[in-house]
């Protein structure tokens, strides 16, 4: 292997973005100039949105408009009805079913508005097709809605209380846009060949599908449930770790100090709770296990810093809102859908083609095949 070879292109800048900025060192993320901490719980996914779309935060008015753009499409057409419902008959995955019912948008949408048709639509397939699974019928939102709201309207079919909905806001903004990850590379690759919009989201949900990306949450809620009671905590652990086991939602590959979105989304749960929503028994089971993990991690690494990551909040963000495991993906990639479509719009202006090489490693020299008669 030479210096150009890059396995998983580790280390390789293959982008410029104004979009956002990963300082893994520092515990930093940047998005469009403000960290993450002033954003998220501060303004809501559409000025996010509106910020990473222009650069600029709105005024009012530009807020007010975004989200009447964004409004007609929280209705969803025959096709993309017809799609989820078949989905759920066949009792695909929410992933599946999400990227069956954007590759379905193309039908109504010119390029131009595309970026509002997936941003105005996703929340309603994500909660529509959760609606299905439970026995419901679709149903629409009256009025401009921001996304949270339009996201728990169309699961619970009522206005959510504005407490949940300001959590999944807050939660949308912090996972809106983080760098060149895996699913915004695969927006970026395809946007590079001309495409449209709506191919390269739908490419960008098939790789956020994978474990490795958007997967993780689920066992870390199931770790802390498997545990179920705080004074195991201490023994479930020290027999994980014991057993080589890593704890779900600890530690990460970027982030050496802190996860800065651990920190604010934390923050998002210790308000849903303290404005009497969630479940106090899981939150309170969830501190136990959270300290009792750091304070054997740190002795099991002393050499690391293994701290709390997205992960393990977001586990516990949308448990508490009521959203089942198999969901959460899908509600990862309503908020990344704003980084994905300002992502598409940036490469586009370089007008590059992004076609990396290989090194081929096969034979050269194999002896001619017969012809076939
Ligand atoms: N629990 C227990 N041990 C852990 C750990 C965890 N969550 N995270 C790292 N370690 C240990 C590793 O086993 C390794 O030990 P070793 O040197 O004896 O083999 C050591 O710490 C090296 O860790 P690090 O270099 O930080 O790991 P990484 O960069 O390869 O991996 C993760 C980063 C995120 C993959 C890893 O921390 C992990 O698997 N975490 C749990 C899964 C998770 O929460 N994923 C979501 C990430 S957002």
């Amino acid at each position: 292997m030479d210096d150009l070879e890059r396995p998983g292109l580790e280390g390789v800048i293959a982008a410029r973005t104004r979009l956002s900025h990963v300082d893994g060192a520092a515990g930093r993320l940047v998005i469009a100039g403000y960290p993450l901490e002033d954003l998220a719980g501060v303004v809501s996914f559409e000025a996010l949105t509106h910020l990473l779309w222009t650069g600029d935060l709105p005024t009012s008015e530009e807020e007010a408009s975004l989200r009447h753009a964004l409004a007609p499409h929280r209705a969803l057409s025959p096709a993309v009805a017809a799609l989820l419902t078949a989905a759920c008959a066949a009792g695909a995955p929410p992933m599946d079913a999400a990227r069956m019912a954007v590759g379905a948008l193309s039908l109504g949408a010119d390029e131009a508005g595309a970026a509002a048709a997936v941003l105005g639509a996703l929340p309603a397939i994500v909660g529509g097709y959760e609606r299905l699974r439970r026995g419901g019928a679709l149903v629409t939102p009256v009025g401009p809605l921001g996304t949270a709201e339009a996201l728990l309207f169309a699961i619970d079919g009522r206005t959510p209380h504005p407490e949940r909905a300001r959590a999944l806001d807050t939660y949308l903004v912090t996972v809106s846009d983080h760098g060149l990850n895996a699913s915004t590379f695969a927006a970026r690759v395809v946007a590079s060949t001309g495409s449209g919009l709506v191919d390269a989201v739908v490419a960008a949900i098939g790789a956020l599908k994978g474990p490795l990306h958007g997967g993780a949450p689920g066992p870390a809620l199931r770790m802390v449930l498997e545990i179920g009671a705080a004074e195991r905590a201490e023994a479930a652990i020290a027999e994980r770790l014991a057993r080589g086991e890593r704890l779900m939602g600890f530690g990460h590959r970027i982030y050496r100090v802190r996860d800065p979105r651990a920190d604010v989304l934390r923050a998002a749960v210790d308000r849903l709770a303290a404005s009497g929503h969630g479940h106090p028994d899981l939150h309170a089971l969830a501190a136990a296990v959270e300290a009792e993990a750091l304070r054997q991690l740190a002795a099991h690494k002393p050499d690391r810093v293994l701290q709390t990551n997205v992960e393990f909040a977001t586990a516990l963000l949308l448990h508490e809102l009521d959203l089942p495991d198999d969901l959460f993906t899908a509600v990862f990639a309503v908020g990344r859908a704003a980084g994905w479509t300002a992502h598409i719009a940036e490469q586009r202006e370089t007008g590059k083609l992004i076609r990396p090489a290989s090194r081929y490693v096969g034979p050269l020299d194999r002896a001619r095949p017969e012809a076939a008669r």
